[in-house]
């Protein structure tokens, strides 16, 4: 399937069938959710691949979202708002990561976390694409409390953590249509 086709077939499907997804698959998926782009490279963001029927169950519990514990897996995109990964210098060169460690330490913790939200979301944004790929339904979500969510996941009063996007990934069990998209979100070169 190419990318375009996979872009085209995903849709928000909440029930799956009792299928697992093969540990492959999921390591495929979680890998080009790690491929994807972020601000200088620091990938400011984890994923927590969750496969525990009780997390699972506990996640749509504190959610009233049942797909969570309907899905073979649930994918928990973490920002980390913070300057700096503790490994940034293994990642940008030493004359680079001090230029950069200036403008990341001038920063607010509401810019911080904003700047590790948009890494967070475009890798959600490859997880949901590989994982239609693969033939596999997800259930993109930011319906929960993210204390709640961060609680479940070992993150418990870490204001360094925010929570991007919980996504439940399974096989399908159901279709959906297209719920339509807007022409008018396309704006060539100015608003008018
Ligand atoms: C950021 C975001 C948050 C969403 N939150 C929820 C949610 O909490 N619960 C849910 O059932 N669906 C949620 N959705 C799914 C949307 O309702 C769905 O993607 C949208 O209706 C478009 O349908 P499609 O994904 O099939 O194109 C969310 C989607 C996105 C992108």
């Amino acid at each position: 399937m190419d990318v375009h086709e996979a872009i085209a077939r995903r849709r928000a499907i909440r029930e799956y069938t009792d299928e697992p997804i093969r540990e492959d698959v999921v390591d495929r998926v979680v890998r080009a959710a790690l491929e994807a782009p972020s601000a200088f490279n620091l990938q400011l963001r984890d994923v927590v691949v969750i496969r525990d029927p009780e997390t699972k169950r506990m996640l749509s519990e504190s959610s009233r979202q049942a797909q969570f514990e309907a899905a073979d897996t649930v994918l928990v995109f973490v920002a980390r708002a913070e300057a700096l990964p503790e490994d940034a210098a293994d990642i940008l060169p030493a004359d680079y990561l001090a230029r950069v460690k200036k403008v990341k330490e001038s920063m607010p913790p509401a810019a911080l976390r904003e700047a590790a939200m948009k890494d967070t979301m475009l890798a959600a944004g490859f997880a949901l694409v590989a994982a239609s790929a693969e033939g596999l339904a997800t259930s993109p979500t930011t319906g929960w409390n993210e204390e709640a969510v961060k609680e479940l996941i070992g993150l418990g009063g870490r204001e360094d953590r925010g929570i991007g996007l919980v996504v439940a990934m399974g096989h399908p069990a159901v279709e959906a249509p297209h719920p339509g998209r807007q022409d008018s979100r396309r704006v060539d070169e100015r608003y008018a």
